[in-house]
This record gives C-alpha cells, sequence and structure tokens, in this order.
C-alpha cells in the first residue's frame, strides 16, 4: 500500500539571524480597521514587540534593534507624539522585569538628549537594570535618523583628522562604523543580517542605511500589531532561502 499522506512541512529555521532589524509599521491603520484612535494601534504595538522580543529569544537572535520613533515622527499631531513618548515608561514598568528574568539587555540609539525627561529616565532605567544581561539586546530606535547618525559620525571624523589624530588615508569603513550609533553592539553583530517591515510598505525610511548594505529584508502586509511570533518564525523561514554571497559567487 502507498501511502500518501503528504510529509507534514516542518518550518526551516536552520540558520537563525543573529540580528534583526524590525520596522514596527500599521499601527495607525491597525486601529483604524477597529475604529479606534490610532494610539491604541501604538499600545498594541507594545504588546506585540514583548511576544516578538520574547520568541526572538527563544529562538536564539541576538540582536534586535526596533524602530520606535524616527527624527521625522515629531511632525505628527502633538497628542500622538505624547502618547509614542510614554509609551517606553509604560513598556518598561509593565515588561522590563520579565525581559531581565529572561537575561535580555535593553539598549538604545538615536537622538534621546531631545526625547521629554520621563521618556529619558525610563530608558536609562531599562539600561541600567539590564546591563549586566548576557542574552538578546533590544535595541530601541528612539529618535534615530539614519543619516543624521551618518552625518555626527562625519562630523566626528572630522574633528579627529583637524586635531591631527588620524590623517584622511586612515579613514576606512571599520573607522565610520566604529563612529555610528551601532558602535556599542557586538562587533561581529552590528550589521542586521535580516530587516522586517511590516503593513506592506516598500522602504527603509532612514532606519540603518549604513549597517543594512548586506542585509536580506522582509516585507509582509501584515500590520504590525498582528505581527506574532509564529509571523516571526515566516520571516525567519524567508530568510533561510535566501542565498546570501556578499558580492561574491
Ligand atoms: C508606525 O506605525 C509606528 C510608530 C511610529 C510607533 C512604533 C511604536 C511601537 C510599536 C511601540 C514601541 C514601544 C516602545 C516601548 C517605544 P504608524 O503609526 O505609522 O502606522 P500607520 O502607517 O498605519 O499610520
Amino acid at each position: 500500500m502507498f501511502n500518501f499522506r503528504r510529509k507534514e512541512k516542518k518550518p526551516h529555521l536552520d540558520k537563525i539571524p543573529n540580528h534583526i532589524g524590525i520596522i514596527m509599521d500599521g499601527n495607525g491603520r491597525w486601529a483604524k480597521k477597529r475604529m479606534q484612535p490610532r494610539v491604541m494601534g501604538h499600545k498594541a504595538g507594545m504588546d506585540a514587540l514583548q511576544e516578538v522580543t520574547i520568541k526572538a529569544l527563544q529562538l536564539g537572535v541576538k540582536i534586535l534593534t526596533v524602530y520606535a520613533f524616527s527624527t521625522e515622527n515629531w511632525s505628527r499631531p502633538e497628542s500622538e507624539v505624547s502618547f509614542i513618548m510614554n509609551l517606553p515608561v509604560e513598556f518598561f514598568d509593565k515588561y522590563v522585569p520579565e525581559l531581565n528574568a529572561n537575561n535580555v539587555r535593553v539598549q538604545v540609539i538615536g537622538d534621546t538628549k531631545r526625547l521629554p525627561e520621563a521618556t529619558l529616565g525610563a530608558l536609562n532605567r531599562a539600561c541600567e537594570t539590564t546591563k549586566h544581561n548576557s542574552g538578546l539586546i533590544l535595541n530601541f530606535a528612539l529618535n534615530y535618523g539614519g543619516r543624521a547618525e551618518i552625518t555626527e559620525a562625519v562630523k566626528m571624523i572630522a574633528q579627529e583628522v583637524l586635531e591631527a589624530n588620524i590623517s584622511p588615508d586612515d579613514i576606512t569603513e571599520e573607522v565610520i562604523a566604529n563612529h555610528l550609533m551601532t558602535n556599542h553592539l557586538p562587533y561581529l553583530y552590528r550589521d542586521p543580517d535580516l530587516i522586517i517591515r511590516t503593513s506592506g510598505e516598500l522602504r527603509l525610511s532612514n532606519f540603518l542605511p549604513w549597517q543594512s548594505a548586506y542585509s536580506e529584508f522582509y516585507f509582509t502586509p501584515v500590520l504590525w500589531p498582528d505581527f506574532k511570533g509564529d509571523e516571526l518564525v515566516k520571516a525567519i523561514e524567508s530568510y533561510n532561502e535566501r542565498q546570501r554571497r556578499f558580492g561574491g559567487i
């Protein structure tokens, strides 16, 4: 007798990306679909972030860099900006204990000086509380913009040349990478292997332009608050089907 039963499709997760970047998009549309105010989408987005972080940790991802607020997001209505700025306060009260218990380290990139005091305070507390953790790094991009990051790096390097600490010939890709905001991340994993963007938009929107030179991209129509652990698995399955050649053959 032939056995026509199809073999169950197992997820292909042989290669786990060390560093995943996520552009968490579609919160507003998620709320609109439910006839709720936009900010409810951000709140649901925050819960999704916790779930995805725990899943990433279980899968063995080392760094998750999440785009929580861009330098361009200040142009949103004041009430929405202040709601988003309050999310870290809520997030860190509600979720940091669980993250801490799971050995997750919270870090941040972006121009944090411009953040409201309460937001900055919550961020600093989370970074401080988790600084000895050696598990997954949850790296928040807050008031982050890639071009501004590169501009700042160029200014710092120009200053070093001016002070004759280095000559222009000494400026290598490594020197530039060492002046970017991601320079606090473990050297081997600074650049994301995989960048995920939700909600069907097909853009990078100033997210890690230098670091994404060789990243794989995964775009999904799923709105961020609906992006849960199983969606992360799908993204990693897709990553497993890619052949990364880094310019070689
Ligand atoms: C983009 O969706 C999302 C944001 C600008 C905010 C993302 C923030 C979170 C998911 C919460 C993060 C948590 C912390 C702790 C900071 P959108 O508003 O542009 O959605 P739309 O395109 O549907 O309007």
